[in-house]
């Protein structure tokens, strides 16, 4: 009794001391995971997200990064500490018998096929099951984004059975995933007692036949080790399974965090102070899917002298916001070179190239913060007056000082406190001060 207590306070004592540790180590490298995603996408390319859903994108970063934490993180104490224990009664049961323990290694190699073969399926499943909650995800902030829209055109049923249709498949591929999970343990239990009667009935005959080369009383022990290889073994199936699902979480975040960042800063960056003369495209042709024949541009070459006031006039689609999208290398001409004052914008490091512009684009684009912050925005060392006068010139102060907390007002999730004039406004008086912050 006085030994046991003892023993049962240490063993739980400890047991809390390694979940102690293990909740930073969990924790840390989920977190790790997490904190890398967002930093990656705004390293990545403008081009990346033609071909993803920002409802996937966060998803991925919610519930796949919460995923790993619960699957492959909790399983990492089973992974280390099973095995042990799995080798310590093996070589156990072999000392006492070596030929009986040969049946373990027959059935071994089988069920870690099976395993192994149910294993995959889970994985794919499960990545199936997380892409489809990222469609949900993004229905979700697609309808947020279209409310006006959805309920201008009635179209609030078709949006209804979208996400039911959606969620449904959902639903399916979740209940497979979890079928395949809860078969783990059933099945390695299974394979374990077959073995175990395989066991019994060969080593019982080994006794009975009593020719020495296997004593009762050490059958018997064998027979309690046996049992004591069970629950590890199933855990570690268990634990496997989870890992299974867990990589298929693990693999979705991967997939952003392993994109190839094409728009890349030079080795060796040309430092450029201020823009002194002239912008060249040269012999520019731009296609958006690389490989593509599709030409947005084809062979455009054009020269804009500093101080001229530019204008490009064309059909829609025919490729204006494209041209100007390559000059901040938003996009990489496909063919030809883009030169600032004769030097490569390749050669330009982006921080440098894109300090050299003011910009404002075709859809006004705003953060919810306040009316200051989004006119400061990215620029550092700017008082309250640079705003004031960059928002006088773009036409904005007016209406700004009318807003309940005037320059300290919320704008609202992309401006929607304010008209689309008056966004447009706040962007244009975001470029001048950013231009008058450069060169001044
Ligand atoms: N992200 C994209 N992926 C694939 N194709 C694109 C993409 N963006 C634009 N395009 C295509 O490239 C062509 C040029 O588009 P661009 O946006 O440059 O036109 P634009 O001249 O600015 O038109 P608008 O006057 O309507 O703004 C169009 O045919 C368009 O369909
Ligand atoms: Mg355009």
């Amino acid at each position: 009794m006085r030994y046991g207590g003892g023993t049962f306070l240490f063993k739980n004592l400890f047991r809390y001391l390694a979940m102690y540790v293990l909740a930073n180590v969990r924790n840390g490298v989920v977190k790790d995971l997490r904190n890398n995603v967002p930093e990656k996408l705004m390293r990545l390319p403008l081009g990346y997200y033609s071909n993803e859903r920002k409802g996937d994108i966060i998803s991925r970063i919610t519930t796949d990064a919460t995923e790993v934490e619960w699957s492959v993180m909790s399983s990492l104490e089973v992974i280390f500490r099973d095995p042990v224990n799995i080798i310590l009664f093996l070589g156990m049961m072999i000392f006492l018998s070596a030929k009986l323990t040969l049946f373990v290694f027959i059935i071994l190699p089988i069920a870690g096929i099976v395993l192994a073969l149910i294993g995959k399926s889970l994985r794919r499943s499960s990545i199936k099951a997380k892409n489809l909650l990222g469609q949900l995800f993004s229905i979700i902030e697609e309808t947020i984004s279209g409310l006006r829209i959805i309920k201008g055109f009635n179209a609030e049923k078709y949006i209804g059975e979208k996400f039911k249709l959606i969620n449904s498949a959902f639903n399916k591929a979740s209940i497979k995933v979890y079928r395949r999970t809860d078969l783990s343990a059933p099945l390695s239990e299974f394979l374990g007692t077959l073995a175990m009667m395989i066991v019994m009935f060969y080593g019982g005959n080994l006794v009975l036949k009593n020719d020495g080369s296997l004593s009762a009383s050490a059958f018997i022990t064998y027979i309690a080790f046996f049992s004591q290889l069970i629950p590890p073994a199933k855990s570690f199936t268990t634990a496997f399974y989870n890992i299974q699902k867990g990589m298929a979480s693990a693999e979705r975040i991967f997939a952003i965090t392993d994109a190839e960042e094409y728009i890349t800063n030079p080795a060796q960056p040309v430092a450029i102070k201020s823009f002194e003369k002239e912008i060249e495209y040269k012999n520019v042709s731009f296609a958006y899917l690389r490989g593509d024949e599709g030409y947005a541009i084809r062979n455009l070459s054009l020269k804009i002298e500093k101080g001229k006031t530019i204008a490009l006039v064309g059909q829609s689609g025919s490729g204006k916001t494209t041209l100007a999208d390559m000059l901040p290398r938003y996009y990489d001409p496909t063919n030809g070179d883009i030169k600032i004052d004769g030097i490569n914008i390749k050669n330009i490091s982006l921080n440098n190239l894109r300090n050299l512009m003011g910009i404002v684009s075709q859809e006004a684009i705003l953060f919810n913060d306040t009316v200051l912050n989004n006119i400061a925005f990215g620029q550092e060392n700017v008082s309250e007056q640079d705003v004031i006068a960059a928002a006088k010139i773009a036409n904005a102060h007016e209406f700004i000082m009318q807003m309940p907390d005037g320059y300290q007002t919320n704008i609202g999730d992309r401006g929607s406190k304010m008209s689309g004039g008056q966004r447009q406004r706040i962007s244009i008086a975001r470029a001048v001060l950013k231009i008058r912050n450069t060169y001044s």
